[in-house]
């Protein structure tokens, strides 16, 4: 009778987190000064108090390139086998932004694309990069969310403007085992395109471009119906984490650390009590950062493992949801990693 131990299930393993932020803080005040609203708006109703808004001529591919060298530095790594980009506010509608981005982090002629799923983007393309490792065809793969929604908010309309920031985060995944910290334990994804209207930038591409009617210059800017899509943000967030929760057999209670996308401190308070766990357990960065979309989750776990509210061991389940409508969860127990 043979003694040896079946080989680990072989999984996306998180080696590495890196994060990058453009310069520029916009505060409350600042936005206050030039649209109907105020700082006691803003934070009572969402929790931001501030945003970072890149310069111009500063493009979301500026952004992935900072963050996703970090990622690689803190992974210890030096190449990549290919590169997922998650990103709503892509430096050009074609090409996709991750070959450039590829190319200008020195990673040669690695497969590299876009995914777009707005808010949710981060877990789907984590998710992707995951199956091309679980699959084979790479050992090791860079993952970035990166934004720049100021390049897409109307500056008259006082209900994006003050919610949305840009920002880049984000990780590299390697082959490894499916027991090892780190590894990636399963993922829950979903959509629901029956609700294009509620998060949409009208103008841009095919259907606006073949209409017989002149475009109305602010149909080029991003657009959300706030109060539908929170009810639809704690329901699929909720919805999705338990899913995943069951699928991997972990006990609610014990989760120790709820990173869901920043959005709105109420939604993340109300995904806690959902899931029954201490509020104090949700991380909550979009108070500095604000809603960063795609770059949300990556740039949260930095703040929460930088100040110590995550730390090697914990059980940490990500959630994210957005326009699409689009929403997907996974979790891992985290590893032991410096971030950069
Ligand atoms: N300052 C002052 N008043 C404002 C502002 C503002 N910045 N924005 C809206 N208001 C007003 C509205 O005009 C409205 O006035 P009225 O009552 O006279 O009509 C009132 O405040 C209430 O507006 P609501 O939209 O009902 O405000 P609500 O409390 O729902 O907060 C918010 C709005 C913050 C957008 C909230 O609905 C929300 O967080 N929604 C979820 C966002 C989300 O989850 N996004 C995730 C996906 S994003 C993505 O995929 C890109």
């Amino acid at each position: 009778m043979s003694t040896e131990q079946p080989a680990p299930q072989r999984a996306a393993v998180l080696k590495g987190l890196g994060t990058w932020l453009p310069r520029r803080a916009v505060s409350n005040e600042e936005l206050s000064a030039r649209l109907d609203t105020s700082d006691e708006w803003i934070r009572s109703r969402t929790g931001i108090r501030q945003r970072f808004w890149a310069e111009p001529g500063t493009a979301t591919s500026d952004l992935a390139v900072e963050a996703g060298a970090r990622a690689l530095k803190s992974a210890g790594a030096t190449g990549a086998d290919a590169v997922v980009l998650a990103t709503t506010t892509p430096d050009h509608p074609c090409p996709a932004t991750a070959p450039a981005v590829a190319a200008r982090l020195g990673l040669g002629t690695v497969p590299a694309f876009d995914v777009s799923a707005v808010c949710a983007g981060f877990v789907y393309a984590t998710a992707t990069a995951a199956g091309l490792i679980t699959a084979g065809i790479a050992e090791r793969v860079l993952v970035i969310g990166a934004e720049t929604y100021s390049s897409i908010l109307n500056p008259e309309d006082r209900t994006t403007s003050v919610i949305f920031g840009d920002g880049a985060g984000a990780v590299v995944l390697e082959a490894g085992g499916a027991d090892e910290p780190g590894a990636l334990l399963g993922f829950d994804l979903g959509s629901d395109g029956s609700h294009p209207d509620l998060i949409t930038v009208p103008a841009g591409g095919s259907r606006q471009r073949l209409s017989d009617t002149e475009p109305d210059p602010a149909d080029a800017y991003f657009r959300m119906q706030g109060k539908p899509v929170f009810t639809h943000a704690v329901t699929r967030m909720g919805q999705s984490s338990t899913a995943l929760l069951e699928k991997i057999g972990w006990e609610k209670e014990s989760v120790d650390r709820f990173v869901g996308h920043q959005a709105n401190v109420r939604i993340l308070h109300s995904l806690a009590d959902l899931l029954g766990i201490d509020r104090e357990r949700a991380v909550v960065n979009l108070d500095r950062v604000g809603n960063t979309s795609a770059a949300s989750i990556p740039l949260a776990l930095g703040d929460a493992v930088a100040d110590g509210r995550i730390t090697a061991g914990d059980r940490v389940v990500l959630s994210a949801f957005g326009g699409g409508l689009a929403w997907g969860s996974t979790a891992l127990v985290w590893p032991d990693i410096t971030t950069a």
